[in-house]
């Protein structure tokens, strides 16, 4: 990884300015001029598959599947970094197959404030934090040295725009992915103050019926995010996730449910989730990790993130690999003793090619990189070159 390479996602801008002028770096290059400046769909459509005619795969078969759906590499961006269609193509133009559009929800909702993504610092020498330590809870290092190995923390409380905007632009971003590539919508569900758990699991099952009207082949719910109470994630309740699961799978039918997992660092707890989930066939696949929760402290030792409800951010990258390739291995070993056969997505800390390596040795059927694509456009080439 290059120490000047220009991330997609500027983390110097907001997540607003992002939105509206994204990707950057390498990620626009591959764009050109198009979709921001106002080149039509179908001129921006013949791009994408004159780009996809010039890559390598193009000319093969894709030789490997995601849930069934043909793929060329099972290697791609999770839920996060990628904010909408211009940056979903240019994940795929950039050879990363799988693209997972940033989680949505069943109305706009805003993001944190600005700045949403700090450099973090785990005290010890190889840089890796482990989940529930006392490290999480003392505090993290947290500035705006990036640096690699890149570990960082990202706090923007799963904004969402409208679904009227959200679903043209995510029905967009399918049509432009290449041959053997594929996008993945991310959704979850929205609480408000008052909500009954009822009305809780009818917004998952509104919001999965407004991504299955894109036309969605395979869809990933959220069960994981930290920045809404890192005490209240909904996988830790898992008979409230297997009662939406099974609301959200009646609802799409046929169409390859994934459930994104935290770190669940007990063994019980996590054959519990694959029983009362995957085990009643409400879901094919889990995708984890998500981020893990520590206090994020300055040099002062003061909150590093401006705001009430700030203290503590969900930390990614190099620094959570260990912990990912362990749930991953763990899931493994329960689909062969419970003989399920669900898919297992690898996410945490990939920044290299031997990283996806030692995912799929672990058991992952496919393997996500947010953090190390987002500082390294060009993962998916070296993977594939290597
Ligand atoms: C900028 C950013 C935004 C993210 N937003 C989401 C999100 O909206 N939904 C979600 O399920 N995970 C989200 N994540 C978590 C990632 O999907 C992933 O689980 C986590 O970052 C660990 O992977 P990594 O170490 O490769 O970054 C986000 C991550 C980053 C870096």
């Amino acid at each position: 990884m290059s120490e000047n390479i220009t991330p997609f996602y500027d983390v110097d801008r907001t997540y607003e300015d992002n939105y509206a002028y994204g990707p950057f770096g390498a990620f626009a290059e591959t764009l050109g001029g198009d979709a921001k400046d106002g080149v039509s769909d179908d001129q921006a459509a013949r791009a994408v598959k004159e780009s996809a005619v010039n890559a390598d795969e193009s000319a093969t078969e894709p030789k490997e599947s995601f849930f069934g759906i043909p793929v060329n590499l099972p290697f791609g961006i999770p839920a996060g970094p990628l904010l909408n269609e211009r940056f979903t193509t240019a994940a795929f133009r950039m050879g990363f197959d799988l693209a997972v559009y940033k989680t949505v929800r069943s109305r706009a909702w805003g993001c944190n404030p600005f700045p949403n993504v700090l450099a973090v610092h785990p005290k010890s020498d190889d840089g890796i934090l482990t989940p529930n330590s006392d490290e999480c809870d003392d505090g993290v290092l947290a500035d705006h040295r990036f640096a690699t190995p890149i570990s960082i923390s990202n706090s923007f409380g799963v904004p969402s725009q409208d679904p009227d905007v959200w679903q043209p632009d995510m029905q967009r971003a399918m049509e432009r992915a290449g041959k053997g590539q594929l996008l993945v919508p991310s959704f979850q569900g929205s609480r408000h103050d008052g909500m009954t758990a009822a009305e809780y699991v009818a917004d998952h099952v509104t919001t999965a019926h407004l991504v299955m009207e894109t036309g969605a082949k395979v869809m990933e719910m959220n069960t994981s995010c930290p920045n809404e109470g890192h005490n209240r994630l909904l996988c830790h309740a898992p008979d409230q996730v297997s009662t939406i699961t099974e609301a959200v799978k009646n609802e799409i039918g046929d169409t390859p449910l994934i459930i994104k997992l935290a770190y669940l660092p007990n063994d019980e707890d996590l054959e519990y989730m694959v029983r009362v989930t995957a085990g009643r066939g409400l879901v094919q696949g889990f995708s984890t990790i998500n981020t893990i929760s520590a206090k994020l402290v300055d040099d002062h030792g003061n909150q590093a993130l401006p705001g009430a409800g700030r203290d503590r951010s969900g930390v990614c990258g190099a620094a959570i690999k260990p912990s990912g390739l362990d749930m991953v291995r763990r899931l493994a070993a329960l689909r062969e003793r419970l003989g399920l056969d669900y898919g297992i997505v690898g996410v945490g800390g990939v920044t290299t090619p031997a990283d996806y390596d030692e995912y799929r040795t672990a058991g992952a059927d496919a393997v996500m990189s947010a953090t190390g694509a987002m500082w390294d456009p060009f993962l998916a080439r070296q993977i594939k070159q290597a």
